[in-house]
C-alpha cells in the first residue's frame, strides 16, 4: 500500500495519482511499439542539438534532466556535450529499449510529478514530448526542478509536407486522430505562463532515409497506430504500402527520404525576487 503523499512512497507517482498518468493513446501506443519507435523514427538535427546546448549555455558539468525520453534518441545526442544527463520516462517498454542502447540512468516518473529534488537541474530537455503533458502541472514541475536561471528546451522532428508524397502520407496519420502538437495548446499554455520567458525559437531541415517497408513501419510507430487493434493496424500499413508502390515519387525507389523541418524552442526559468 502507499500513502498516496508525495515524498512518501516509493510507488511510481503515475500509479499514485489517478487521472495524472499518461495520456492514452500515447500509454498504449508507445507501450506496445517501442521497438519499432527505435528502429523507425529519426533522430535530431545536429546543429538542432547544438542549437540548444548553447542557447541554454550547457557544458560538461551540467546537470540536465531529458524528459520523456522514449528509447533515449535525444539522449544519445546529448551525452557527448553534457554526460550529467538523467532520463525520465514512464512507460516500461521505452525504458527497456532505452537501457538496450544507453548507459544512462532512466528514473521512471511522468513529467506532472517529477522524481527530481527542487532547484538541482540546470536544464530540462523535452524531445517530442511535451505535447503529451498536461502543461500546466509539467511546467509546474519543471519550474520546481530548475535551478535559478535553468531552462527549459523543446524540439520536435515535423514531416515537411511540401512533398507530395509525404502530404499524402500525411493524410493517412490524420485520418486515425489530430496530430497533438498542431493544436498549439502546448504553446497557448507556454505563452500564459508566468513561470517562463517567452521561447526563443529556430527551424532545422532534417531528413531520415529508409526503405519503403520502413516508411510503412513508422507510420506504425506513430502511438495512435500502434494503440489500434490489429485488424485497422494492418489495414494502414496497407494504405501506405499502396501510395509507395503507386506514387511517382516514390515507386520503384530503394531508398526513401523523408523530409522533417526540425522545431526548437528554449526558455528559461522566472525567478521572482532576484
Ligand atoms: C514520441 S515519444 C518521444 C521519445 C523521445 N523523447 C524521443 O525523442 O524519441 C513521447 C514520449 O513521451 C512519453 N510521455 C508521454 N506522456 C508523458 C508524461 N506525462 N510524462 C513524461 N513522459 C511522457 C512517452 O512515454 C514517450 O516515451
Amino acid at each position: 500500500m502507499t500513502s498516496g503523499k508525495r515524498g512518501t512512497t516509493r510507488t511510481p507517482p503515475h500509479l499514485v495519482w489517478p487521472g495524472m498518468g499518461v495520456a492514452e493513446p500515447a500509454a498504449r501506443g508507445f507501450g506496445s511499439a517501442a521497438d519499432l519507435y527505435e528502429a523507425r523514427r529519426p533522430s535530431y538535427p545536429d546543429d538542432a542539438v547544438a542549437w540548444l546546448v548553447t542557447g541554454l549555455q550547457l557544458g560538461r558539468s551540467s546537470r540536465v534532466v531529458d524528459l520523456g525520453a522514449g528509447t533515449g534518441k535525444l539522449t544519445r545526442q546529448l551525452v557527448t556535450t553534457t554526460p550529467q544527463v538523467v532520463a525520465v520516462e514512464p512507460l516500461a517498454a521505452m525504458c527497456e529499449q532505452f537501457g538496450q542502447v544507453l548507459d544512462v540512468p532512466v528514473l521512471r516518473g511522468i513529467a506532472e510529478a517529477l522524481p527530481i529534488r527542487a532547484g538541482c537541474v540546470d536544464a530540462v530537455l523535452v524531445a517530442q514530448a511535451f505535447h503529451w503533458f498536461d502543461p500546466d502541472r509539467a511546467l509546474t514541475e519543471i519550474h520546481r526542478v530548475l535551478r535559478p536561471g535553468g531552462g527549459l528546451g523543446l524540439i520536435w522532428n515535423m514531416r515537411d509536407e511540401r512533398q507530395d508524397w509525404v502530404a499524402s502520407f500525411g493524410e493517412i496519420r490524420r485520418r486515425y486522430g489530430d496530430i497533438r502538437y498542431d493544436s498549439g495548446r502546448w504553446r497557448d499554455a507556454l505563452a500564459a505562463s508566468p513561470l517562463l520567458q517567452p521561447l526563443v525559437e529556430q527551424r532545422f531541415s532534417h531528413q531520415q532515409a529508409l526503405d519503403s517497408e520502413g516508411v510503412v513501419e513508422s507510420m506504425a510507430s506513430r502511438s495512435v497506430i500502434a494503440a489500434l487493434d490489429a485488424d485497422e493496424n494492418r489495414t494502414v500499413r496497407e494504405e501506405v504500402r499502396q501510395l509507395l508502390a503507386s506514387h511517382p515519387e516514390t515507386m520503384n525507389r530503394d531508398v526513401l527520404v523523408v523530409p522533417y523541418r526540425t522545431h526548437v524552442y528554449w526558455t528559461t526559468k522566472v525567478t521572482v525576487g532576484l
